[in-house]
């Protein structure tokens, strides 16, 4: 496989374990059982993970992983969103979707559309500046806020978010778009104000520093973690090994010498509910949307 095939296979694999997933999310189902399920379908197509698969709720925008021994059943009501990251020999694919368990059907509706008129921009040459106008007009027009403080990304080997960051409203960058290039677009839509904040725990972590390691369990919770290169990792994938109290001892301590850093959920500051859609594509003058078929 040459690089854009395995960004073809990667993001196949995402949308395929995508939407396993969101075939998965009933009401009274468990959200530990079915990230497991979705890492399961994910290794089952000889994929790695480019991130844990995560499932954020309500006004949770993102970066919400279960926990061990996560106890979060689904109920009536609940806005589902659901973020997959997998990748053949570092090309990712990233994908995500909202499972609507209520009456938001609009809202779910807000982010979709706005992804598939931010898409219909791609093309070499086209401003970072126009695809947030349209993701920002389109959701103001179904009557939410676009979320200002998350945008996509842009992807390389091994690279999660480069640049450019791909914005949801429009920020005046005039940076255009290069045939070739891989990104993410990621609208999310609030009922709230549209800002997100870090809140805590985080159970989300990568690896960004190197240094020598005198406790021998933080040596070898290190010596686990430096697998997923500077790759995204949760703590459930460690607790499997490791004691959590280990774990967790561990963790504090790599985070604090900085080798490695969180990412906390992320939830609406005016406690909205938050939906999100996101595609993969590689710019062409039709862009190959690579996580569009499952
Ligand atoms: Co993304």
């Amino acid at each position: 496989m040459d690089e854009r095939e395995k960004y073809i296979e990667a993001g196949r694999i995402a949308s395929t374990a995508l939407h396993y997933g969101e075939s998965l999310v009933k009401i009274g189902g468990s959200l530990l059982e079915v990230t497991d399920k979705i890492e399961q379908k994910i290794l089952d197509m000889n994929g790695e993970f480019a991130f844990p698969p995560q499932i954020s709720l309500n006004e949770i925008a993102a970066h919400y992983c279960a926990h061990p021994d996560d106890g979060i059943e689904f109920k009536e009501g609940d806005l589902v969103k659901i973020d997959v990251g997998v990748m053949i020999d570092g090309y990712i694919g990233d994908n995500a979707l909202t499972v609507d368990l209520g009456d938001n059907e609009k809202l779910v509706k807000a982010s979709r559309v706005a992804l598939n008129n931010a898409i219909k921009l791609v093309e070499p040459g086209a401003t970072l500046s126009e695809i947030g106008r349209t993701i920002h007009d389109t959701i103001v027009k179904f009557g939410y806020a676009p979320v200002r403080n998350l945008s996509g990304h842009g992807l390389s080997q091994y690279v999660f978010h480069d640049k450019p960051s791909i914005p949801n409203f429009d920020t005046g960058d005039k940076t255009k778009l290069r045939r070739g290039q891989v990104i993410a677009i990621e609208p999310f839509a609030s009922t709230g104000s549209g800002v997100i904040f870090e809140s805590s725990p985080a159970n989300i972590y990568s690896v960004i520093g190197q240094k020598p390691m005198r406790n021998p369990i933080t040596r070898d919770v290190l010596k686990e973690i430096s697998k997923y290169k500077n790759m995204p990792f949760t703590t459930r994938w460690l607790t499997r090994k490791f004691h959590p109290g280990k774990v967790n001892f561990a963790l504090r301590e790599l985070e604090h010498y900085r080798i490695i850093t969180s990412f906390p959920p992320l939830p609406d500051s005016g406690n909205g509910l938050v939906s999100q859609a996101e595609h993969t594509m590689i710019v062409d003058d039709d862009p190959i949307v690579t996580t569009k078929n499952g």
